[in-house]
């Protein structure tokens, strides 16, 4: 192929891939496979690797991410971000109708849209396309967020159709309430701190600072107001319409009400269906629809005169607390989860509400038998926001939490500055060992689903595993003829199910399968503390075998892109502990993959034999490009700067130890012009 191929290849990939994440994520219409969708995605990222003079800001391969911005820049807006005033009764809205009305005269009509619980956002379009994303700030200046916001799919880059030469558009990005419980379960079972909702967590993504990590991450964005000098439109209702023609995300629930009347039914109707709605929404807009009238009316100094939000009461309910359970985490955290009186809550019956930890009970200072407000934000399980105390009977105890552990007795641990307290017997407490073997077979680890189901209890019970390692032992006639009674939900009999010869079979096939996971779901799933996928990732990138990374210090450690002092602990804490390393080399010994396939593509030898470490961050490129570079070029990327280190590629931020030893060493330290001139620009 050549530049000129290469130049309408990619125009045509792109806007292939264009089309195609505007029906999956615009109009939720995908009209190909994921599987044939990342082939496009992956033929035009190569084509730009191949040709990076091709590659342009608006690429679809921009949404994959990469750029990494250490501290957001702050700019002023256009036009200030002001926020609209807020109602919790319906004769405030009542009241702001009488005003308009007073103002403008009874030909008024409005728009009433869901008012979404998320992330503000201005998103600035110059000649069709997206040139700058900005969060609200203070209202008249906000932080330029435009490397991440291009990883939202559904924000086009490229605008489609007769659109206005520059214009700017508002909206909220938020996260999905299914992403988020993923999101939350993924962080949960790596040890890491959860978000408290949705919009925490939106908020929280947007100002990560690699927007690798971002696009990871399934942030959306729903658009609902639009401005800029010369829009011909007469109304805001028409606005949006074209705003959706020229592909943006605007929802199709939103109504034009003429009187007090249809808004009060638009408000009711909602309020009783936003619960089946996949995202928060904490009230509704109502707006002026002419941007005539809207512009007679004018603004206050903090908030627009024509337009009002209606905000609902969070969705609550008040019921008895009847026990607490405590659970066991495979990591052995131990989590408290309330007992309640069932009751009806946005329209699922709740029977139980998790307390998180011992702070949380001590803040709500909860006792036995207490009467609690539960409330239900974007997760599945309701959260108790406050006790009513006054409804308490005297005589009941403060709700203690357990010291010992409920499974195996051993005296629970807390370490310094964590909320969770942890049972420290991981070698023999029975749901840690379970959990951990049922994180091993996890479909994001060695996917062995022919294990799910309680499998794993029913050859833990049977005293067969105690370890991933052991399940390469099984043989088939450990398997067969396995029996486990499943306990009847619904008041009948209880079934007995046995392994008969194909159930036999299939484990052993799928374990023999396993052996060809790569080694970074390998590290995965063995479970380390704080090891989730991308920091396995990450590891694998850093320390291609297992050897090398069970080798490496801590400093080595905390050498690696996103690795900090927390996981570094954990990963040596782990690899020191012999049953772990008996673990390992029993593993090994049954073929698993404790080493990195090298899957990236040469494209000269002009850094062949050179041992590089790559330091800071770097404005033209992310680390992790650089890290790429290095091998496509024949050097090899090592962790730590030592005597047979040939370069060092040094971006800001670079730590001070390192340049020292590098300067002590007489290694040549070079920046990122430097190291692009070594390679041939
Ligand atoms: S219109 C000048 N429409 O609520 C007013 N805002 O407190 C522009 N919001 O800052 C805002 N859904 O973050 C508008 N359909 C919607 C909305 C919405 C959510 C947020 C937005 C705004 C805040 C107002």
């Amino acid at each position: 192929m050549n530049v000129a191929e290469a130049k309408s290849r990619i125009e045509q990939l792109t806007n292939e891939i264009n089309r195609h994440n505007h029906l999956y994520y615009v109009l939720a219409e995908p009209a190909i496979s994921d599987y044939q969708f990342d082939k496009l995605l992956e033929e035009l990222i190569q084509l730009e690797k191949q040709y990076p003079e091709l590659q342009k800001a608006d690429s679809p391969s921009q949404r994959v991410g990469g750029m990494v911005t250490k501290e957001f820049e702050t700019v002023p807006h256009r036009y200030p971000m002001l926020s609209l005033s807020n109602s919790y009764s319906e004769q405030e809205i009542v009241d702001f109708d009488k005003r308009v009305r007073k103002i403008i005269g009874d030909e008024v009509t409005y728009v009433c849209e869901l008012k979404y619980d998320g992330v503000a956002i201005s998103l600035l379009y110059e000649k069709g396309f997206l040139s700058r994303a900005v969060t609200r700030g203070d209202g008249s200046k906000g932080d330029d967020v435009t490397a991440n916001v291009k990883t939202i799919r559904s924000i086009p880059l490229r605008l489609k159709g007769n659109y206005p030469e520059s214009f700017e558009i508002r909206g909220e990005i938020f996260y999905p309430n299914e992403s988020f419980r993923q999101l939350n379960a993924s962080r949960e079972a790596d040890g890491l701190n959860l978000f408290a909702n949705p919009r925490n967590a939106a908020a929280g993504t947007l100002k990560l600072q690699n927007s690798a990590q971002v696009a990871r991450r399934k942030l959306d964005c729903w658009l609902y107001y639009m401005m800029g000098e010369n829009l011909t439109f007469q109304t805001h209702y028409e606005s949006l319409q074209q705003a959706r023609e020229w592909g943006f995300k605007v929802s199709p629930n939103m109504a034009i009400c003429a009187n007090i009347h249809e808004i009060f039914e638009f408000i009711h109707d909602w309020d009783t269906a936003r619960s089946q709605l996949p995202y928060d929404i904490d009230g509704i807009v109502i707006k002026v629809n002419s941007f005539h009238l809207q512009q007679e009316l004018g603004f206050t100094a903090k908030s627009p005169r024509w337009a009002i939000a209606y905000k609902y009461k969070a969705e609550e309910a008040n019921t008895r607390l009847l026990s607490v359970d405590f659970q066991v985490g495979r990591t052995g955290a131990v989590t408290p989860v309330a007992n309640l009186e069932p009751v009806l809550l946005a329209g699922t019956t709740v029977k139980r509400a998790t307390l998180h930890n011992a702070d949380i009970i001590a803040q709500l200072d909860l006792h036995e038998k207490d009467t609690v407000v539960i409330e239900k934000g974007g997760e599945i399980i309701p959260k108790i926001t406050s006790v009513l105390t006054e409804l308490r009977l005297p005589s009941s105890k403060k709700v203690r939490f357990v010291e010992n552990c409920p499974e195996c007795r051993t005296p629970l641990e807390r370490n310094e500055g964590e909320a969770a307290w942890y049972c420290p017997n991981q070698q023999a407490c029975p749901p840690q060992i379970k959990g951990r073997i049922e994180h091993f077979i996890s479909r994001k680890a060695m996917d062995i689903d022919s294990l799910g189901e309680g499998k794993i209890e029913l050859l833990f019970d049977n005293h067969l595993i105690k370890n991933p390692a052991d399940l390469y032992d099984l043989r088939y006639e450990d398997l067969f003829g396995l029996e486990k009674i499943i306990k009847a939900t619904d008041g009948g009999n209880d079934r007995k199910v046995s392994f008969r010869e194909k159930t036999s079979q299939n484990i052993l096939k799928s374990l023999e399968l396993s052996k060809e996971i790569p080694y970074e779901r390998v590290l995965f799933a063995l479970g380390i503390r704080f090891v989730g996928e991308t920091v396995a990732k990450r590891l694998t990138e850093a320390f291609p075998s297992i050897d090398q990374l069970m080798q490496a210090d801590h400093n080595a450690l905390i050498g690696v892109n996103e690795i900090g002092e927390r996981i570094a602990d954990s990963v040596i804490t782990f690899f020191q502990h012999p049953d772990n390393q008996l673990i390992i080399s029993r593993l090994k010994a049954h073929g698993l993959q404790f080493e990195a396939k090298n899957t990236s593509t040469r494209i000269s030898n002009s850094l062949e034999g050179k041992n590089i470490v790559v330091s800071g961050i770097f404005k033209k490129f992310s680390r992790d490009a650089a890290k790429e570079m290095i091998e496509q070029h024949g050097g090899k990327n090592t962790s730590s700067i030592s005597a047979k280190t040939d370069y060092v590629l040094a971006g800001d931020q670079m730590g001070p130890a390192k340049r020292e030893k590098a300067e002590k060493l007489g290694i040549p330290i070079i920046d990122e012009d430097a190291f692009l001139a070594l390679i041939g620009g």
